[in-house]
């Protein structure tokens, strides 16, 4: 038997898609099924000005044709001039800034170390509305890795917030019951992104049994209790939470190493694997508000027009293990259970 599941086009609002031989080998992968999608700015160098972000994105057309909507960010230094980011933003070239606390994650090295000298930005971009997209980790040594959402919802956002009430903020890949809560107690201009991983593993799946080193990302993911939360809140219907896959591809090599990198490569299975989350939580009328609608709305932007359908199938539904790239091969997120849904119809065939 199959059942079949039609939505509008996705979008993913949190993606990574490098440059060079990698962008053009991973870049096909998102593109597929998702019309538009948040990309990041963490390139080494990161992106900061409006001129660099506008040849990003000519460089991600040149891969992946219109029909895909590169929507550009920058990459918040304390260098950052807030005249050009709103003139970027003007002129159709940004579409929201990203906040890496300096040295949280992968290419983080350029980011902020002391809050108080993006004031000036911030209070710019409030008034323009530009979205800051939060890496919602603080990289203070002392502070636990599995607590470090936690840490930063408390000594970063929430000041933030308070100082600066109209600006619209996005906290990225949440992992915790704590980050869930925080965007639920807020009103207004608060919204979050989850990844597809996080609604799927817990950290046992990186450590029991031997170290998994393609589970690992950063945010790390964290006990079962706050996987749950994750699912709860994803396939509630609260419009606040949605899709930010935070596919983020590193060569194997560089993944299966003493000091492997942090990052999920899941842009190749993620509607299946969501498809699956949804329908085993009794909520798969709610997956088109978490992965087409609920994103388009924080971002005043039109639900798209063409559609995606997802069918299930009785017979495990298989996709390539790892993506052969230019910069070598990216292996591609195993769900670690068998799938049944896929991807019926692809709009770009
Ligand atoms: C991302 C990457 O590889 O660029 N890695 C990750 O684990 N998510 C960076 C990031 O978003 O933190
Ligand atoms: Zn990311």
């Amino acid at each position: 038997m199959t059942t079949r599941l039609t939505l509008p086009r996705p979008d993913d609002w949190h993606l990574h898609l490098r440059d060079g031989a990698m962008l053009a080998g991973i870049a096909p992968e998102s593109a597929r099924h998702f019309a538009r999608a948040i990309i990041m700015p963490n390139l080494v160098p990161p992106v900061v000005t409006g001129r660099e972000a506008q040849a990003y994105r000519d460089r991600i057309l040149a891969v992946t044709g219109a029909g895909f909507t590169p929507l550009m960010t920058l990459y918040l230094t304390e260098a950052t001039d807030p005249a050009d980011v709103v003139a970027a933003h003007r002129d159709g070239i940004i579409t929201a800034v990203k906040l890496y606390p300096a040295g949280a994650t992968t290419n983080s090295a350029s980011g902020v170390r002391d809050f108080d000298r993006v004031r000036g930005v911030l209070d710019a971009m409030a008034e323009a509305g530009i979205p800051l997209l939060c890496h919602g980790e603080v990289t203070d040594p002392e502070i636990d890795i599995f607590d470090r959402e936690a840490v930063f919802i408390d000594r970063v956002l929430d000041p933030i917030r308070r100082r600066t009430p109209e600006l619209r903020v996005v906290m990225e890949h949440i992992t915790t019951l704590d980050a869930v809560a925080y965007v639920r107690s807020q009103p207004e201009r608060l919204g979050a992104t989850i990844t597809t991983h996080h609604l799927v593993i817990n950290r046992n799946h990186i450590l029991v049994g031997g170290i998994r080193p393609h589970y690992y990302c950063l945010p790390v993911a964290k006990r079962e209790t706050h996987r749950l939360a994750l699912v709860e809140a994803a396939t509630s219907g609260d419009a606040r939470f949605f899709l930010g896959t935070d596919s983020a591809p590193h060569a194997d090599d560089a993944k299966e190493s003493a000091c492997g990198c942090a990052g999920c490569f899941t842009a190749t299975n993620t509607m299946s694997v969501l498809a699956q989350v949804f329908d085993q939580a009794g909520a798969l009328d709610r997956l088109d508000g978490f992965v087409s609608r609920n994103g388009a709305a924080f971002y005043g932007l039109p639900v798209n027009e063409d559609t995606l359908t997802l069918e299930k199938t009785d017979s495990r539904v298989t996709y390539p293990a790892r993506i052969e790239t230019g910069a070598g091969p990216v292996t591609v997120f195993d769900p670690g259970f068998p799938l049944y849904w896929q991807v019926a119809q692809d709009a770009r065939s």
